[in-house]
């Protein structure tokens, strides 16, 4: 098994004042298999940009860290210091929420593709350059005349499809895709989940997944880690944690949202995620869990393994799975 992403107690932060930081992520500790999908959900707010953003080397400068991010073989994050010469855009890349903004509105697709190509391929000839830049609009399913195209003149999805073409550029060996449905309707969304599940078959790709949309969790994604107050609270194959939950967390996730049999919106989840800062001491969901009990107020659990599945909760100390 090759590991594409480890993460060791990884702490990431943003300084808000001379030397405070608001730590938002702590005590990451992932590890992603290369060649698959890793899903991470969990509310607005709860961290998952901010982890796709410290994948990607996307952390702004005056972004903090400290343990270690591990990238294949190479310790791209390790305490306050990041490497990410020779990573960033292009064993990683990331592909935005919003294709207008990694598109230029004044150059067309064609220009933008072929630009971006002589860049990571300067020996290839002018017509190489056009073939690959039509391949590469082949390979997102969008016609060769979008290469003549503006941004304006394509459709939002048509747009997010041009912005993967580009990000796929370098050849990328790990995708971060942050919400990248969240903007189309629900055909395209449908439509744009099965382009990314295919791409990632068909290059081999690890992809890092980040969605608010657990129907698409389900259908992308092989593992999945949820995430709250900027901690893992869950870990575990997509279909086991989507399935059985077994934080309170999960569970109330997903019976927030309609389910696919039923369409029946379920109540959501009581009370507002902690902001950064903010967080409760003792299990950060405390505030907002049916379960809670004593120890829950005052001490953080750790993740406790059971079997493929790992669960940051008291209720399941002492549990054998
Ligand atoms: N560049 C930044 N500078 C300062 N604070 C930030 C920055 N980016 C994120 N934050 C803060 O970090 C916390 C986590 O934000 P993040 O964007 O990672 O969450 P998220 O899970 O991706 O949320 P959403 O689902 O809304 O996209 C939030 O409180 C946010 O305000
Ligand atoms: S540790 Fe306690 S408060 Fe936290 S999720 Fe488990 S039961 Fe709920
Ligand atoms: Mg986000």
């Amino acid at each position: 098994m090759v590991l594409a992403i480890q993460s060791r107690e990884l702490y990431i932060g943003y300084e808000v004042e001379e030397s405070a930081t608001l730590w938002v992520v702590e005590k990451l500790g992932i590890e992603v298999e290369h060649k698959t999908t890793f899903c991470l959900i969990g509310e607005s707010g709860c961290g998952k940009s901010t982890i796709g953003n410290a994948i990607a080397g996307l952390l702004p400068p005056y972004a903090r860290t400290r343990g270690q991010l591990v990238i294949f073989d190479k310790i791209v994050i390790d305490r306050d210091k990041r490497f990410f010469n020779g990573v960033r855009g292009k064993i990683v890349v990331k592909i935005p929420q919003d294709p207008a903004s990694s598109l230029n509105p004044f150059m067309t697709i064609g220009k933008q593709l072929s630009l971006a190509i002589k860049h990571h391929y300067p020996n290839l000839s002018e017509k190489d350059v056009v073939n690959k830049a039509v391949e590469l609009l082949e390979e997102v399913r969008l016609d060769k005349a979008v290469f003549n195209l503006y941004p304006h003149q394509l459709s939002g999805g048509m747009k997010q499809r041009a912005a993967i073409a580009l990000a796929l550029v370098p050849e990328p060996k790990i995708v971060v895709a942050d919400e990248p449905t969240s903007a189309l309707d629900a055909y395209l969304r449908f439509a744009m989940s099965t382009l990314l599940k295919n791409l990632q078959k068909e290059w081999e790709l690890t992809l890092i997944f980040i969605t608010h949309d657990i129907s698409v969790a389900r259908y992308v994604c092989d593992k999945i880690a949820v995430i709250y107050a900027g901690r893992v609270v869950e870990l575990g194959k997509a279909y086991e944690v989507l399935e059985s939950p077994r934080h309170p967390y999960t569970e109330l996730l997903l019976e927030s949202v309609p389910r696919r049999l039923s369409r029946k919106r379920l109540a959501d989840i009581p009370g507002m995620p902690p902001h950064p800062g903010k967080y409760p001491p003792g299990c950060k969901f405390h505030t907002r869990c049916p379960y809670v009990f004593d120890r829950c107020r005052y001490e953080e659990p750790l993740l406790i393994f059971l079997n493929s599945r790992a669960v940051r909760c008291w209720k399941y100390y002492g549990y054998s799975a």
